[in-house]
């Protein structure tokens, strides 16, 4: 995937937000509907589907493998499936450019079935480890050729014939979890996954959609026990994709720090793994109210009534991580604008994210005149109680998430904030200068 040059762009500090927004839709269930849709036998139709650059490479990456894949109209596409086992071996590598969540789920994918393939991605990617993915499936018969490190480009020659296992995750990953269920709907008998603590449930949930069989246990010490049974035939699926928690934060945080704001967010999913940051915000004092509680698609989904509020720092607990993994960045931009510190603990997993988001996160909030003390798996943050002073220039290492967490900091910050580089928002939340912009917000820079 052509990485597009550099662009700059700026925060400045703008008057009140207000109105009435949606996010783009979930980036994780995007994923794994166009996985599953693929997988079924027959039609699987989705609506709200997330059409960032991530996704889109899981769709090209689907059509290579066989699917048939086509878009219809904005966020409603159509997968014609073939069939658990029936994957082709693709002709040229396939490309997930930024994308962890694709590249990984799709090696557990391929890992089941009898074929070979290559993964490729950018630069950020290529950096990141897939040692996590490629332990659990090549005990299920798989065989990886990667870089030192287990980094890409790699080449997954695939089981002839998957063997079904017991995993305990190593690491909080529901990319890892569904990267071995993925295999193992291609192995005979059971695979086992087991969580320590517990992450998000999408690839459960969507399972159970399209008719596989799988049990979710309780046991000791709260271990969670997913067991899938192998070789289902998936039936197609009628999906609508809600809302993005992880996309929903950049303006939630925005009114929360801009004087004056009030938005609403609507048809967002609260899945209870993926509303920490949400939970964390009402705990600093953050006044968001949740409304029009329902379930759509299998998630629970809600709007959300933001109004402009003063903040305290809190310590988040580390158990809360797996639940908000993505949202810290902008955590710690709402914790610099708070009264007081904020810790937040057990947060080692965002060292191997899209970037080092500890160390980027520090260095921007350093940027803009807030102390930071960093740890190996931890970040605590001095509140400045009201705005920050801006005027940085932050280094955003080709992270959509760093890139859109400064540009909130400079919308209610004294002096603009500047990111080096805006382009990669498009992996995840292509529409997100405009969308702000109808809120209120002013940006200025290359190509705005
Ligand atoms: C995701 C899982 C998380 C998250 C990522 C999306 C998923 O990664 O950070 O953005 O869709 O499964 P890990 O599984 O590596 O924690």
């Amino acid at each position: 995937m052509a990485h597009s040059p550099a662009t700059p762009l700026t925060a400045e500090p703008s008057a009140r937000l207000s109105g009435t927004v949606r996010v783009p839709g979930d980036k994780s269930i995007s994923h794994r509907a166009l996985i599953f849709g693929a997988l079924a036998v027959g039609e699987t139709r989705i609506t709200g589907l997330l059409e960032g650059a991530d996704v889109l490479a899981t769709a090209e990456a689907m059509r290579r493998l066989g699917a048939d894949v086509e878009r219809l109209a904005d966020g409603s596409w159509s997968v014609h499936g073939v069939g658990v086992g029936g994957l082709r071996e693709p002709e040229q590598p396939l490309d997930f450019g930024n994308s962890g969540t694709g590249v990984r789920l799709v090696m557990g994918l391929v890992a089941g079935h009898p074929i070979t393939a290559t993964f490729i991605g950018d630069a950020s990617l290529s950096r990141r480890p897939m040692g996590r993915v490629i332990a659990p499936l090549t005990d299920m018969g798989a065989t990886f050729h990667a870089r030192a490190g287990g980094r890409l480009p790699l080449t997954l020659i695939g089981a002839r014939r998957a063997m079904p296992i017991a995993y305990p995750l190593p690491v909080a990953s529901a990319q890892v979890k569904s990267a071995v269920l993925l295999a193992g709907l291609n192995a005979p008998g059971q695979t086992t996954v087991i969580e320590a603590t517990p992450t998000r449930d999408h690839t459960e949930r969507m399972l159970k959609a399209f008719g596989a069989d799988v049990q979710i246990e309780t046991g000791p010490r709260g271990l969670l026990a997913i067991r899938l049974t192998g070789e289902p035939e998936l039936k197609p699926c009628a999906i609508t994709v809600p809302g993005d928690p992880s996309s929903a934060a950049f303006p939630v945080v925005a009114a929360l720090l801009t004087p004056g704001s009030e938005i609403v967010v609507q048809g967002i999913t609260l899945n209870p793994h993926r509303a920490g940051l949400y939970t964390t915000l009402k705990e600093m004092g953050g006044d968001i109210e949740v409304m029009n509680q329902r379930e759509e698609g299998g998630e629970p989904v809600a709007d959300l009534r933001v109004r402009a509020s003063r903040l305290r720092g809190i310590e988040v607990p580390p158990e809360r991580a797996a639940s908000m993994i993505d949202e810290y960045p902008v955590l710690a931009v709402a914790a610099a604008f708070a009264e007081g510190t904020t810790k937040m603990l057990g947060i080692h997993e965002l060292r191997v994210k899209e970037s080092d988001r500890i160390a980027a996160t520090a260095s921007g909030l350093r940027a803009n005149g807030i102390k930071v003390h960093e740890s190996e798996d931890g970040m605590s943050v001095d509140g400045r109680g009201g705005a920050v002073a801006g005027a940085g220039h932050v280094a955003t290492h080709m992270d959509h998430r760093i890139a859109m967490s400064f540009l909130v900091m400079g919308l209610a910050a004294q002096k603009p904030v500047t990111v080096d580089d805006a382009t990669m928002i498009a992996t995840s939340f292509p529409d997100f200068v405009p969308m702000m912009r109808g809120l209120g917000a002013s940006f200025s820079g290359m190509g705005q």
